[in-house]
């Protein structure tokens, strides 16, 4: 008889029609709690005992249709996690047995169920010293923190803005950037986020919805120069963030926190002060980045893991018998990542 397994499945078929924002309003409308088979690795794949599974923003857009994939209904969700391999397809065999953290992709196997199925090219055997949350969140935050501030260090500025800046990934980022002499900018939403991300490593950090922000933007620009702006946010906080930034800006788009309509207020400045409106996606990175790199990326963020200069900040890590009901409320709260246990 097939052996069986817990998943959250994917309740919808490929994109949504209209957008619902980036919020997790609730879990039901988009994922279910069941039983199904145990899935079998094909060749170049491996089976994985789930640790723990990591949400992301990029997990709450797919499963609301509204990522750059197309959802696969009754496919457990979730883009990555930390597991044990326990059984493996041809050729990926040399991973059985070992603690990888892992991305899903391809196979349509999510993170979010007791089993999943990776590419062996997808996981990453992590070293004893890394924690499971660490390691859960290796792959997606990690990686993009690193390949954009390779972007920041090609262009030469040593200051840089950031929006989202408490986001795991920014405080991450930031971090790097200070070990290195860099001087992030960052922009949020809470005035008590302040202290946290000059300790995160910003050089400076504008609460956004203080009365006199505009005015401090224009100062800092004027002070810094910086010249790349990462920008998970969009709307009319990036628009008015990109027009005060000195030229040759590029507005480097990488999330779209605020499903709102984003203008460019000044687009004489793309014509006169050569700035520039980009993307950063990942998986393009993957994709396109020599494999010496690569590896290089993965070994510099599992052994910043390893010896503390980063560590994942823990919202909550939730069952995935309660994940339904629990998971909205623990991603409600902020600088913190939920994670699901499906043991
Ligand atoms: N393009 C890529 O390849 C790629 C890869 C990885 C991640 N990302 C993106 O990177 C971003 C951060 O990911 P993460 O996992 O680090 O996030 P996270 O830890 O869950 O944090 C999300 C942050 O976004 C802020 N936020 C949410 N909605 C907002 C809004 N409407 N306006 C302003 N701020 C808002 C939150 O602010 P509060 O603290 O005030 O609640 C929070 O600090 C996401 O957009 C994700 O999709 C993109």
């Amino acid at each position: 008889m097939a052996e069986m397994m817990k998943a959250l499945l994917q309740r919808h078929e490929g994109y949504a029609e209209t957008s619902s924002g980036s919020v997790l309003e609730a879990m039901e409308p988009y994922v279910e709690l069941a039983e199904i088979e145990r899935p079998q690795p094909g060749d170049g794949q491996v089976l994985l005992k789930v640790r723990l599974a990591a949400i992301n923003p990029s997990d709450v857009m797919f499963i609301k249709g509204l990522y750059g994939q197309p959802r696969q209904k009754g496919q457990p969700a979730g883009f990555e996690g930390v597991g044990e391999v326990v059984a493996a397809g041809s050729g990926a065999e040399g991973l059985v047995g070992k603690r990888v953290a892992f991305a899903t992709g391809r196979s349509g196997w999510g993170s979010w169920a007791e089993y999943a199925v990776a590419d062996a090219a997808a996981c990453i055997p992590v070293i004893d010293q890394v924690r499971d949350e660490d390691a859960a969140a290796l792959i997606v935050n990690p990686l993009t923190a690193l390949a954009m501030f390779d972007i920041v260090r090609q262009e030469g500025e040593k200051a840089f803005v950031l929006t989202a800046a408490a986001s795991q990934l920014c405080k991450l980022m930031m971090g790097a950037a200070r070990d290195a002499g860099f001087r992030p900018i960052a922009i949020v939403r809470r005035a008590d986020q302040i202290d946290l991300l000059k300790k995160a490593g910003a050089a400076h950090v504008l609460d956004a919805s203080a009365p006199d922000f505009g005015k401090q933007l224009v100062a800092v620009m004027r002070e810094e120069k910086p010249r790349v702006f990462l920008d998970a946010v969009t709307g009319p906080l990036a628009g008015a963030i990109f027009a005060a930034m000195p030229k040759r800006a590029r507005w480097i788009i990488y999330g779209r926190l605020d499903d709102s309509a984003t203008s460019i207020p000044e687009p004489g400045q793309l014509i006169f002060m050569h700035k520039k409106v980009e993307g950063f996606w990942l998986t393009e990175w993957m994709r396109t980045t020599p494999p010496e790199r690569k590896i290089e990326v993965v070994k510099e963020a599992q052994m910043r893991f390893a010896d503390g200069r980063w560590a994942t900040d823990v919202t909550a890590v939730v069952s995935i018998d309660e994940a339904i009901e629990r998971v909205p409320g623990a991603l409600a709260q902020p600088n913190g990542k939920v994670f699901i246990a499906p043991g």
